[in-house]
Order: C-alpha cells, then structure tokens, then sequence
C-alpha cells in the first residue's frame, strides 16, 4: 500500500484515516480474538497499529473515544463468563539476535550489580505457539481457569479446560492451598491437519493454523466439541500462590511434572551467554520435525528471589525474554494466479503453489493482497517464489528469486473486469483494492452474501456451511437470504439428494426454522453491508431500536444533508463514512426488495435497552431539546428520542413531558420552570435513554 507520509497529511486528511484505522483494526481484532480467524498477518496488523500511533501523535487533538491506541488486544468476547486473574498475566519482550541476548543479559546483572564473571543461570523454554492459559488450583483442585484475555481478566472456560487430558483434575501430592499455574494450550501440526481436513469435508470453516485451532476448539460454547478437539497444554509458569513451591524455575518446573503436569521435554538450564547460543541454534534445527508450533525460546532467570529483585517493566518482566526464530520460510514455484471475488466484490488474488512442506505445515495457496502488491514484488506465473509461514494466518509470498525466472513467465495482468460476472472492476478514492460493481447480479458476491448471512455472528444456521450453500446456490434455490427460509419447505427433496438423508434435511430444515426471530443486531450485521462489522451492528440496533424505524431513517438517510442523515453519521463510532455505505445500500431499489422479502419470512427482535430505561420511561411522551448537548449532537438526540417511542417538539408548552436543558440554555428553559414542565440534565437523559 502507498500510504501518504503522516507527515504530509492534513487535519481533515489525518481524521478521515485515524476513523479508517479504528474501523479496520476494530475488525481485524475481531477476526482474531473472537472468531479465531484472523484475515491479515502479525506483521500488517503491527503496520496498521503504528500509523495510529504515529497519526495520533501528530494531530493529539484528533484521538478518538474508540481509538485502537486505547486498548490492547482482545477483551474477552461475548459468551463465556470473565475472570479476573489473581496476578495479572504479562507478555514478554522479545529479542531477534544474539546481541539483544547478551543486552538482556547484561541489563540483568546491571540492575542486580552482578559483574560478568558471576555465574547465572538460565532456564530455556520452548516458546510454544498456542494461547495461554490460567488455571486455578484450591486444596490441589482444578477449580477454574481463564484465558489470557487483555491480561488483567479473560474468559472462564473452566468447562472446556476439564476436557484437556493434560489438564490434571487433582494435583498429585502436596500443594499450597491456593495456585495459579499458567501454560499454554496447543494443538499438534498433524491433529491441526487432519482437523482442517475434516472439517473441509463438513463444509465447515478452515483455520489458519494450529495455534488459531487451538484457540478455536477451547473457546466454543459447548464443551463436547472441545472434548472432540485434540488439545494439549505445556504447563511453564506461576501465577498467584498462597505458600512457597520452589526456590529455582527449574525445581518449579520438576514440581509441575510432580503434579501431573505436562512440562515441555526439551527445557534445559543454560549456564552461559555460548550455552543459549547453542540451545536457540539447536532448537531452531530441530523446530521444523517437532509436532507443535514453536516461535522462539523463552530464557527465565533461573533464581526465583532473583526474579522477584528483577520484578517487571512496563507489562513485561525484567528476569525474561523471549528469543524469536524468523518466520519458517520455504521455496516453490507459483503454478497460477486466480482471482477471488469476496462479499463485498473485492478481487483478491491467491497464488496457486507448487504444495511445499513450510515448516511441518503443507501450503498450496498464498493471498497476494492485490494487485499493486502483484507489481511491487513482480510476481510472474512460474517464478520460483521464497514462503513465509510466520505462524500466522494465510502464507506470504516474500520474494521471487529473479534468476530462476523462466523464460516464458509472463507478468500477470490484473483484470479491469469481474472475472466472475464480466462487470467493470474499479478502484475508487485511492483504494488498494479493486471491485467487481455488479453487486447482486455478481453471483460470486451474491454466495460470498450467503456464506456470510448465515455465519456464526449473523443468523447463525447450524449445519448451513459454505459448501451447501453453494451446492443449494448451484441448484438455483437460493436467489436471496429470504430463499434460506424457503428451504424447510424443501425438505422432502434435500432427504433425497446425494449425500443427504431424511435425518440431516429434517435438522437443516429445524435449524433454519430455530433461526426466523432475531435479534436487530445480528439482522444489520447478517446484510453484509461494507464496514457494517458486528460492532457497528450493535450500534446501529442500540440507536435505532426496532427494525422499522431503523429502515425508515435509513430510507431518509439515503438524502444527503437530511436529519437523518446527519443523525446516522453523528452516531459515536459510525461517522460519515460508514453512513455513506449505508446510504448508498438503501438508496438502491433491489436492496430494499432484498430486505422486504427477507422480513417477510423472519421476525426482527427490537433491540431493548437495559431494564429500567429506555422504550417504557419514553414512549408517547413529548420531548424539547434546549441548549448545546455535549454527549451527542441534536439529530442523534432527536433520532434517539423518536426511536424510542417519543415525540420531539421545538417549543415547549403544557403539553411537554421533559425538556432536556444543555449548556447555555435560554427561554425554553425558563419556560419549563414557568409552566412546571420536567427537565432533564443531559446526562439524566442519557439515563433516561438507556444510553448509559
Ligand atoms: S512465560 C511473565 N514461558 O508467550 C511471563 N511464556 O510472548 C509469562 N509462551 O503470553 C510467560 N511458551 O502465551 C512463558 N515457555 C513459555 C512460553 C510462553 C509460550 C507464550 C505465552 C505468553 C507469550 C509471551
């Protein structure tokens, strides 16, 4: 991507890209900590997060409420309770040479005022490429335990940890009477194969990588499918305990195995600086045959008073680091480039390789991100290309190696046309990316529509995956969402198709039946719309509370400079750009038939504010707005208002229920107090709103 120099952008420039950045990496923190899928690798995700940064830093006026600079990572997802951690867990800092481990090493003795010829000890770890966990022992029973989550709480799977062999139920021997024990969850290569390999043949949704399979099998609802998933935990840490386990991390770790724990075979105490050079070279030999994903090697200080001299810095401790491998690279040969068409008529295009064994993964496809991406790497058919797996999401083509270039490889020409629907294919307002314009008459767009329609945090139909969609699309039976619904009717045909039976159509047939109430959220989210994220979904649904009146405002939206239209784009987090997509989906007629015919078929739930506020406290009453309001602007208020059931007059009379009395409020306000009206600080509003 060419991005214009932070340096030179304007205010205005600088504000519409920081709105751009939060959507974008709201979205991809998203793909990663609640669906386990992330859709851009470590390296592009830091790359986003640094031009934040670095935007922000500039215009410090500019940082917004919803600004990515604000929260790390992912706070725990919906679904599973929250825990908080006794002693919160920490991230390491990471070294990538040999001169950042021998800076670790000197930091260590500085801080502790040991000279060079003082002996350390050191213990070396495996860094296993799972996700970690926190597991709560009392009187030697496993009582809870929690995923990392931001660090100071994550989520409660408990359930779902008591399904892991290697989770001991019960400690074996004396323990204190209360332990946080801390490890990692993850899956072998092998069970990550043959699990994306089955799940394929379901029709199911593939991941990326073991690591992102692990996290997807530990944090399902339903504990038997993590039961059915081949999970596995090194245990290497301690958290919060209420009595002396050990004196060294290595009497710690023979402890652990003690227990019943599972400690990572291939530790070993290092003595000196040209022992962990050994140890890291060794192990980076080794790492491609093991069964699991490493990524580096951790280096604990082995004393433990030492390590509590040392504390921490910052969210890391000062007594470890983690000593990074690169990313497991391998070379093939790229066999073609075929363009995908997604939702939202993106042309992305994927590599077909040469399959290559990447560090014990086999890859065959590799994303290119587009096409100015095509150019900068010249990328031909048939070029030997250098594959990166950095342990993360799909493989990256680094490089090609010139030399083995053969003679008739030709440069790949990018269409300017669909390849699936012949429409114009266009890039507009500086984009990266090219679309495909056909929109619905694109019938690759139109089953990218489906798939996502009936997704996990959409309608979410059991049993519904890409691949019978796709199959029933083929057939012709499904011409829009609302044909999903048509489908039960279809039930004694699905029985008889190949592949089917009377038990699977009657479950298909029952599962979509289970799915025709809805809540409004997951509604706006299932349409697809572009940059309408599940969170923008929520927004939307908080604001506008029912179905229809969303669809009306949307209706009067779609003319700019129109109440609604302002209302919509003062919406905190929704913004100008985001009320355009919207705009511009409603002012088209099909869409509007789309959604007709779809709510005829499915019942949309009102999105109902906290108890005690909201619909009942404002329905049927008359409403003025007075003053400046700090917290919204007056169209939201307005829409807000009426949304909620009320009506919104200019002037106030008998007749007025509340008036809402903002900052330099004039004559209405006195008024009010003349006639005996209510009136409404603006947070009591807020309140009142159920926007709290
Ligand atoms: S020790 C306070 N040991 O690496 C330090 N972490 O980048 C606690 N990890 O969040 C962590 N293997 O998920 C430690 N042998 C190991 C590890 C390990 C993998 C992960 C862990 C941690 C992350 C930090």
């Amino acid at each position: 991507m060419t991005a214009k120099p932070v340096e030179a952008l304007t205010e205005a420039e600088a504000a519409a890209e920081l709105e751009r950045l939060a959507a974008e990496i709201a979205e991809h923190d998203r793909a990663y900590h609640e669906r386990d899928a992330p859709t851009v690798s470590d390296a592009e995700y830091d790359a986003l997060r640094r031009r934040n940064e670095a935007i922000e830093a500039r215009f410090p006026a500019l940082v917004r409420a919803d600004s990515p600079s604000k929260h790390v990572g992912g706070a725990p997802s919906g679904g599973f309770a929250k825990r908080r951690h006794r002693m919160p867990m920490l991230s390491l800092d990471n070294a990538f040479a040999a001169e950042e481990f021998v800076e670790f090493d000197a930091r260590v003795r500085r801080f502790l005022g040991l000279s060079a010829d003082v002996a350390l000890d050191v213990v070396a770890e495996p860094k296993i490429d799972g996700l970690s966990i926190n597991l709560t022992y009392e009187h030697g029973e496993f009582v809870h335990g929690a995923t990392r989550g931001d660090g100071a709480e994550g989520e409660d799977v408990t359930a779902n940890l008591r399904t892991i062999a290697s989770v001991p139920r019960r400690l074996k021997g004396r323990a204190p009477d209360l332990i946080e024990i801390r490890g990692e969850v993850f899956m072998t290569k092998a069970d990550f194969l043959a699990m994306n390999a089955a799940q394929e043949a379901a029709g199911q949704r593939l991941f990326a990588n073991p690591r992102n399979a692990a996290a997807g099998s530990l944090r399902q609802l339903d504990p038997a499918i993590t039961a059915s998933r081949p999970l596995s935990l090194f245990a290497y840490a301690m958290g919060e305990a209420s009595g002396k386990v050990a004196d060294t991390h290595w009497d710690y770790l023979a402890q652990l195995r003690h227990w019943g724990f599972r400690v990572n075979e291939l530790s070993a105490l290092v003595h000196t600086e040209a022992e962990a050079e050994a140890f890291q070279a060794r192990i980076g030999l080794e790492r491609s045959g093991l069964a699991y994903d490493i990524d580096g090697v951790v280096y604990k200080i082995n004393d433990l008073g030492l390590q509590r001299r040392l504390g921490f810095v910052g969210r890391a401790p000062r007594w470890a680091i983690a000593w990074k491998f690169p990313a497991e690279q391998a070379v093939t040969v790229l066999k073609d480039i075929r363009i995908q068409v997604g939702r939202t008529g993106a042309l992305t295009p994927v590599a077909d390789l040469e399959p290559v064994n990447v560090g014990g993964v086999l890859v065959e496809h590799a994303t290119l991100h587009n096409e100015d991406e095509i150019a900068r790497k010249d990328v031909r058919i048939g070029d030997t290309v250098v594959l990166q797996r950095a342990g993360d999401v799909i493989p990256q083509i680094l490089r090609v190696i010139e030399d083995r270039r053969p003679a008739d490889a030709v440069p790949f020409a990018f269409p300017d046309h669909c390849p699936v629907c012949g429409s114009l294919a266009v890039r507009t307002g500086g984009e990266v990316v090219r679309r495909c314009t056909g929109g619905l008459i694109c019938t690759a767009q139109r089953v990218e529509r489906l798939i996502h329609f009936v997704s996990r945090h959409a309608f979410d139909i059991d049993g519904l995956g890409e691949k019978t969609i796709r199959e029933f699309f083929d057939e012709g039976w499904l011409h829009s969402p609302a044909d999903l619904f048509r489908l039960p009717a279809r039930e004694a045909e699905i029985a008889g198709r190949e592949g089917w039976g009377a038990v699977s159509a009657r479950n298909l047939a029952r599962a979509i039946e289970a799915r025709r109430t809805i809540p409004l959220a997951r509604f706006i989210y299932a349409l697809g719309i572009r940059r309408i994220g599940e969170r923008n979904a929520q927004l939307l649904a908080r604001h506008y509370v029912s179905y229809a009146n969303f669809r009306e405002q949307m209706l009067a939206a779609t003319e700019i400079g129109s109440d609604a239209r302002l209302a919509l784009g003062s919406i905190i987090g929704i913004g100008p750009a985001i009320a355009e997509e919207l705009a511009d989906f409603f002012a088209e007629a099909h869409n509007r038939d789309i959604l007709d015919d779809l709510t005829a078929e499915v019942r949309v739930e009102d999105d109902v504010p906290a108890a005690g506020a909201g619909a009942g406290a404002l329905a049927g009453k008359t409403i003025v707005f007075t003053g400046t309001l700090e917290r919204m602007s007056r169209p939201e208020a307005k829409a807000r208002a009426e949304a909620l059931g009320a009506k919104v007059t200019d002037s106030v009379s008998k007749k007025t229920d509340y008036v809402v009395v903002g900052a330099d409020a004039g004559s209405k306000a006195r008024k009010a107090a003349e006639l005996g009206v209510a009136t409404l600080t603006e947070d009591e509003w807020h309140a009142l709103a159920g926007l709290e």
